[in-house]
């Protein structure tokens, strides 16, 4: 046997260990509106580093969804005026408050502060389930993203995040479908990629909560291909996503 279809046997048999594991969860189907009136008790909280477009967009529909959520970056005001919009659910810390608030932490800021954040939070996010967003661009993030291109960004993020249980998701869908996703729920995938079969299926279920139906397409080296300009961009149905994830090495 040659190692591309070891690779692949690998990864089919991964696939199979995550996904069950998801399974076991109670994921929930319903619609949005229908779930924020319920079972508000079994909702993690949920802390956000960056609160720019992603992390506001994703971040507003967890609240309205009835999650508890604390949202962080350097700019508290902007963060309290976003809070206030939102109402009881939604809280407002310091990036570190965010990060031991939050049962599951979401990062999304640009790849250059990455490194920093990893950093500074490692003994918040130490074990935790973090959902990494985070996409890395030369243009925008220098160095750190031609380096982190070069290992793969699920593998980079990992790196960067170490001690975390990463998952990457939201990376190549545009901020303004997600906060709308829940409208069409199962309508469109979401592409993930991590390394632990719990954190997988802690954040399916918090992308299912939001509309979109996630599809684990592998472990860290998959996460490569969860940025723009791949094939697996864009706003897809599942089984479109699970089509090309197939093709993928
Ligand atoms: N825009 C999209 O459609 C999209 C889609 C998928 C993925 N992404 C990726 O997701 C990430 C976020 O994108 P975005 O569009 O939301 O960017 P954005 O609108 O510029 O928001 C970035 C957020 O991060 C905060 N931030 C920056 N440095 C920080 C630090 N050191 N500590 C804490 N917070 C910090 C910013 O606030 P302050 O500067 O005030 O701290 C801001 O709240 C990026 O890596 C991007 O490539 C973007």
């Amino acid at each position: 046997m040659n190692s591309d279809s070891v690779t692949k046997q690998n990864r089919r048999r991964f696939l199979k260990l995550a996904g069950a594991a998801a399974a076991t969860l109670p994921l929930n189907t319903m619609p949005l509106v229908l779930r924020a009136a319920s079972a508000a008790g079994d909702k993690m909280k949920i802390g956000i580093i960056g609160s720019g477009k992603v992390g506001g967009a994703i971040g507003s529909v967890w609240v309205q969804a009835g999650y508890d959520a604390m949202f962080s970056s350097r700019d508290i005001e902007h963060d309290k005026a976003l809070a206030d919009r939102l109402g009881a659910n939604a809280f407002v810390g310091t990036p570190r408050e965010a990060a031991a608030f939050g049962e599951v932490v979401m990062i999304s800021v640009p790849y250059h502060a990455l490194p920093g954040v990893g950093k500074d939070l490692a003994d918040q996010i130490k074990g935790k389930v973090v959902i990494d967003t985070c996409n890395p661009f030369t243009f925008r993030d220098g160095e750190i993203a031609t380096w982190a291109r070069e290992r793969g960004a699920g593998v980079a993020s990992a790196e960067l995040l170490s001690g975390a249980r990463v998952v990457r998701a939201f990376n190549a869908v545009s901020y303004r479908c997600m906060g709308v996703a829940y409208k069409q729920p199962g309508q469109f995938g979401m592409p993930i990629a991590g390394e632990d079969a719990n954190a997988i299926a802690v954040a399916s279920r918090l992308i299912r909560d939001i509309g979109y139906e996630p599809v684990l397409v592998g472990g860290n080296e998959m996460g490569k291909y969860l940025v723009p300009g791949t094939r697996l961009a864009g706003e897809r149905a599942p089984d479109e996503i699970r089509k090309i994830a197939a093709t993928l090495d």
